[in-house]
């Protein structure tokens, strides 16, 4: 028995690729390629291993699944019958979240823009924080709260002075006093956490180092300014779990706790608010090579369309036709979008024969693509949910049309 991509869901056995306990001949038996598969257990597993690390180092730690990873349905709803909360950027998933039943003191909502049709649903339904990327939105927040006779607890994202990032409060003088005059004249807000992500597919345990220490710096600031902020979120940026062993998350928890320690800094609660970790390694899609050119350049039926590089996916390949042969060949894959641009790997090892419509396995693919998917011109995909050996439909776009948000 041997782990395809890493993943102890995905495995090879008497030469047969096994997805979960389906195998995945079962799959390409039941279904048209290309096919998105799910797996239920391994993102529970994630989510697992995720909490227990932190909960294990920190006395009060906290989790929300930052849902624009992806939103749909069925993953939301695994995800939040963990217990973690959710992390929201905008209107329609908030109606999700509520919709999938996770509780409102378990969801934050924000991002660089906070429409008030935005604001009025969180107030209206007692959201645990609103997350502020602009403080210019804090009057617009007291003004809706004063409306509903209600104080609401307030996030502030701090830049993480990583290069050149244009998110978050930069905490200059100007806008320290800016921020203190707002905690000072509006009723209906209060500030009770800070919040600095510092980037996506974080693969050292270094860059979460420079995270803590940038906000330990901004926690020490506001200090001087009498502002007291007790709550630390951390943001996401983990890679796949399959590729970020828990050993290393373990360092970054221990060592985000000794940072913490070493500056003095009194904190009540800690979090951080994983996407990608969690949903990253559950998804694949299962595709056929639709061509091959002598160059030893393959087409496949997915593309950027679907399998976009802008979700920065750690992509693997696997000639599921040809499971048993070496993967060692120089191999570039393209997808069908027309245009040049749509490689989706260059010179990966794969197998010696290619062959047009041997099947091939894309892994790592739950994280993003989806989301930063785009209206090419080409059916969706069905997608699946696999939990031991049983297997659900849970998008087919003949009935549901689009797996877009409501
Ligand atoms: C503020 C914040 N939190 C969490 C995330 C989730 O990141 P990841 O999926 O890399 O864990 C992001 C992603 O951009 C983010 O901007």
């Amino acid at each position: 028995m041997k782990k395809i991509s890493g993943n102890p869901y995905i495995i090879r056995k008497n030469g047969k690729i096994i997805i979960d306990s389906l195998p995945l001949d079962d799959l390409i038996e039941k279904f048209e390629t290309p096919l998105m598969v799910f797996l239920e257990n391994r993102i529970r597993n994630n989510v697992k291993s995720f909490n227990d690390i932190f909960n294990e180092i920190f006395d009060n730690f906290q989790c929300f699944y930052s849902m624009k990873a992806n939103y749909l349905l069925e993953i939301c709803k695994i995800i939040s019958s963990e217990g973690v909360g959710a992390k929201i950027v905008g209107l329609p998933e908030l109606k999700l979240a509520l919709k999938v039943g996770f509780s409102p003191e378990k969801i934050i909502i924000g991002g660089p823009y906070l429409p008030e049709t935005l604001i009025d649903l969180s107030i209206k339904n007692k959201v645990k924080e609103i997350i502020v990327y602009n403080l210019n939105d804090l009057k617009k927040i007291n003004l809706i709260a004063q409306e509903y006779n209600w104080v609401q607890n307030i996030c502030i994202r701090v830049n993480s002075q990583k290069f050149n990032s244009n998110l978050g409060v930069n905490l200059s003088v100007n806008n320290i006093n800016f921020l203190k005059k707002s905690i000072e004249s509006y009723d209906n807000i209060k500030i009770t956490s800070i919040l600095s992500h510092f980037g996506t597919q974080m693969n050292s345990v270094d860059q979460f180092e420079k995270n803590i220490s940038s906000l330990v710096n901004c926690l020490n600031l506001l200090l001087k300014y009498d502002i007291s902020i007790k709550n630390i979120n951390l943001g996401g940026g983990f890679p796949e779990a399959t590729v970020m062993p828990t050993k290393k998350i373990k360092d970054i928890a221990q060592n985000v706790k000794t940072i913490l320690n070493k500056s003095g800094i009194s904190y009540d609660s800690i979090s951080f608010e994983p996407g990608r970790y969690f949903v990253g390694d559950s998804g694949m899609f299962v595709t056929k090579i639709v061509n091959v050119n002598e160059d030893r350049w393959i087409f496949l039926n997915i593309g950027n369309h679907i399998c976009p590089k802008f979700a920065r996916c750690s992509l693997r390949f696997y000639n599921a036709s040809q499971i048993n042969e070496p993967h060692k060949y120089k191999t570039s894959i393209a997808g069908i979008v027309p245009t040049d641009q749509d490689v989706l790997a260059k010179n990966y090892f794969f197998t010696k024969n290619l062959k047009e419509q041997e099947y091939v396995l894309v892994t790592n693919t739950g994280a993003y693509c989806l989301t930063f998917s785009n209206r090419f011109p080409y059916p969706l995909p069905k997608i699946v949910l696999v939990k031991d050996e049983n297997c659900i439909p849970i998008f087919d776009p003949i009935i549901d049309k689009d797996f877009s948000l409501i």
